[in-house]
């Protein structure tokens, strides 16, 4: 059954738990938790403060060893390995002292292109993705949005298949991220790569992928994975959709029921 989900999962988090120790004794922030990833999908991770999420992505990149489980990604055990997924946080961590365009090909460059080879490869793509005129500017010059812009198609631009986005979006007003969520949209439609997305906007969450992950406290886990079985390409209207709301009032009372320690009635 396992070996079965792992072939045709991209990514597949094996009964993955974490507990940090701490002054005040361990923290259990992740209880036992497994989630296949189809490849190409768009998948969103939704919970309260403090139920895991980046504590998942951080595992996934392999910059934390989780104290039991597997992560396995393409059929590898991947569990502690860096370098296997793209992954951009809130802050867009652009160097300052590089050009929007050197800061784009910096994960071309990690991965053994020369610079000259990486700005060739680089400079359509910022053209056809709003970037233009921006090339030579530096990040400082430019709006958190541009910035945003630029660190997500430097992660796309990594090499790997999937990528981790942590909130991304979290630090904009509505018509921003409205406009910011539309161009991801289109960004991996045309890249093709698995994605997993950190949210605390329920509708953002519904509206990118074809999965909402909710979380709960107490200790950190999934609650309940919902489809959402909305066609793509999404439309703005698909807000007001009946599936779209039904999905949404099933979030809002999972998340509402999140105060409910594991084992207790809700
Ligand atoms: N290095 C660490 N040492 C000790 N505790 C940690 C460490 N990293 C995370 N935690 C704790 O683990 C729990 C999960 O943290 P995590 O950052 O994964 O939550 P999150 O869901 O991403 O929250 P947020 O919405 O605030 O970003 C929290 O209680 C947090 O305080
Ligand atoms: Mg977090």
């Amino acid at each position: 059954m396992v070996a079965a989900m792992e072939t045709a999962a991209k990514l597949h988090l094996d009964q993955v738990s974490m507990t940090f120790n701490t002054p005040a004794g361990p923290l259990v922030a992740l209880a036992p938790t497994t989630l296949a990833v189809v490849p190409g999908r768009l998948i969103s991770l939704i919970g309260p403060r403090g139920c895991g999420k980046s504590t998942i992505f951080n595992i996934l990149a392999g910059v934390l060893r989780p104290t039991a489980g597997r992560v396995v990604i393409d059929g590898v055990d991947s569990t502690g390995i860096t370098g296997r997924v793209g992954y951009m946080l809130k802050r867009d961590l652009l160097l300052p002292w590089r050009s929007v365009l050197d800061n784009v090909v910096l994960g071309m460059e990690a991965r053994g292109l020369s610079l000259r080879e990486a700005r060739h490869r680089a400079l359509p793509l910022l053209r056809r993705y709003g970037l233009a005129g921006f090339e030579n500017l530096h990040p400082n010059a430019l709006s958190g949005d541009m910035r945003q812009r630029v660190a997500l198609l430097r992660t796309l631009l990594c090499g790997t298949d999937v990528i981790l986005l942590d909130e991304p979006f979290a630090a904009f007003d509505a018509e921003t991220k409205l406009a910011m969520q539309d161009w991801l949209l289109d960004l991996w439609a045309d890249f093709g790569k698995t994605a997993l997305f950190v949210t605390r906007d329920v509708d953002e969450a519904i509206y990118l992928s074809d999965e909402v992950c909710v979380m709960a406290t107490g200790p950190g886990r999934i609650a309940e994975t919902i489809a959402v079985p909305i066609a793509r390409p999404r439309q703005r209207h698909d807000v007001l959709a009946p599936e779209f709301i039904a999905i949404k009032e099933r979030c809002l009372e999972l998340l509402a029921v999140d105060h409910n320690p594991v084992g207790e009635a809700a």
